[in-house]
This record gives C-alpha cells, structure tokens and sequence, in this order.
C-alpha cells in the first residue's frame, strides 16, 4: 500500500473574513511519498496560497490537513508545527527570498540556525558541498546581490536541502530562467526526488510537467489531479 504522507480533505481557504476573498473551495488533495507533484494552472488561482498551507506557513480556513495518516495539523503545538517547518520541509520561494546582504555561506546556513542536531562545522562542510555540487563553490563568499538569476536560484536550491528535508516545496523554481538553466534545476528536482525526497513543484511551465509522476490542476474554484 502506498504511504500517504498529505491528505487535505475539504479544504477551504477565504482571505479577509470581511470582504470574503474565497481561493479555493473543498479541495482534496493527497501526496505519496516519493511523489513527485506537478501543480499548475493560471495566475492568481491559489497555487501559492495552498503550497504555503501545506509547509505549515499558513493555515486553512476550514477542512482538515493531515501529515502522515494521523497527524492533524490543526492540533499541532506552535512548537511542532516549527519543528516541521525546520525539519521536514525544505523550501523554494518564488521569489527565492535569499538575504541580499548575506553571502552565499550564510543565506545556505540560515536554516541550520534552528536545527540542534547538526553542528555548525557539520553544516559548513554541507553547504560547500552543495555549493559544488551546484557549481558555484567559487562564490561561497559573495553576496547574493551580485549573484545572477541562475546562481540565485541554486543558492535558493542549496538552501532548501541544507537540512536534510523529506518533503520539496518549490513555487516556481525556474520562471526566471534560460532554458539551459532552467533543465539543471529540473534534472537536479529530479536526482533529489531519485533520493528518496518527495517533491512538490508549481510550475506555469508545460514542458516542466515531463518530470512528474502525479499532476494537478488549479482552476478557479476547481482542483484535480490530470491523468498523465
Ligand atoms: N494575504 C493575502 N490576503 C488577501 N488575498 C490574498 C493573500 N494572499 C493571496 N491572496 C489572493 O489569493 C489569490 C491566490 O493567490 P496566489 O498567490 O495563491 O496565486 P498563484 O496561483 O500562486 O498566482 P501566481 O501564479 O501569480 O503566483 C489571489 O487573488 C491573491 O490576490
Ligand atoms: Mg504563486
């Protein structure tokens, strides 16, 4: 049997009690580990708004989100639902949201910071080897507003596996990107869901969805899994 490690049932996101700003309506959605999870449609139909629910950034308005069969999320302790974010996810903004000012080291580092079980010496030797599995170890010490979109996007990439994560969440990891680029950090996704990582990707882009085994369209007020 396969392991269902998300299961949103009924799920109902409204923004702004007052003027009722509705996203999405009983939405069902699960994952598998190991999934690999394509997520698509237009701009504005809620992708954002249901990745950052399932990463415990953000929380549904009513319905029920579970994490691993029987865990409710609703009934996690602040302290837990922080563990979680530190520990089980690894995360890709679609903006990336790296610190300008920091180098690529310290932007890497930041999530170890919340993590006591790895030394801060483990981390370091981590980092310069993602750096190099990224090929950009040469810029270990350069801030990333030097950086340009591709690097950015590796240094985001490094960042949301520093700590070992179970589950990807990336929101558009390649919208800024040549094609060239933007297969690297598909073929990377791809080596890291190889691993024994389960990924979710939202993604505008057809050609990304070759990479996935399950994909899901958000309409508005309409969610569904495609058959490939
Ligand atoms: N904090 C918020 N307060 C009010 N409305 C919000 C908030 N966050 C998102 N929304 C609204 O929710 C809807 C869905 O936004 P979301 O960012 O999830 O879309 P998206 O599918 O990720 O779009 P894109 O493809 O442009 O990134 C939009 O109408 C947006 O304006
Ligand atoms: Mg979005």
């Amino acid at each position: 049997m396969k392991n269902e490690i998300i299961k949103i049932e009924n799920g109902n996101k409204i923004f702004n009690k007052k003027r009722n700003i509705k996203v999405f309506e009983n939405l069902s959605f699960n994952v598998y580990a190991n999934d690999f999870i394509g997520i698509y449609g237009d701009s504005g139909n809620g992708k954002t708004t249901l990745i950052n629910i399932i990463g415990l950034l953000d929380n549904l308005s009513t319905g029920s989100y579970y994490l691993f069969n029987d865990i409710d999320t609703k009934k996690l302790s602040d302290f837990n639902k922080a563990y979680y974010r530190n520990r089980l996810f690894g995360y890709i903004f679609q903006e990336y949201s790296l610190i300008e000012d920091y180098t690529v080291l310290e932007n890497i580092l930041l999530p170890t910071k919340y993590n006591k079980n790895s030394s801060k010496k483990d981390s370091i030797i981590n980092a310069k080897k993602l750096l190099c599995n990224f090929g950009i170890e040469e810029k270990e010490n350069e801030v990333v507003a030097n950086l340009s979109g591709g690097q950015r996007q590796r240094v985001a990439i490094a960042r949301a596996l520093i700590n070992h994560p179970k589950i990807i969440i990336a929101d558009e990891p390649t919208s800024a990107l040549d094609k060239e680029n933007k297969k690297y950090v598909l073929d990377t996704l791809k080596l890291i869901n190889e691993s024994g990582v389960t990924i979710i990707l939202v993604t505008h882009d057809e050609a990304s969805t070759i990479y996935c085994n399950r994909l899901f369209k958000m309409e508005k007020n309409n969610f569904y899994e495609v058959i490939k």
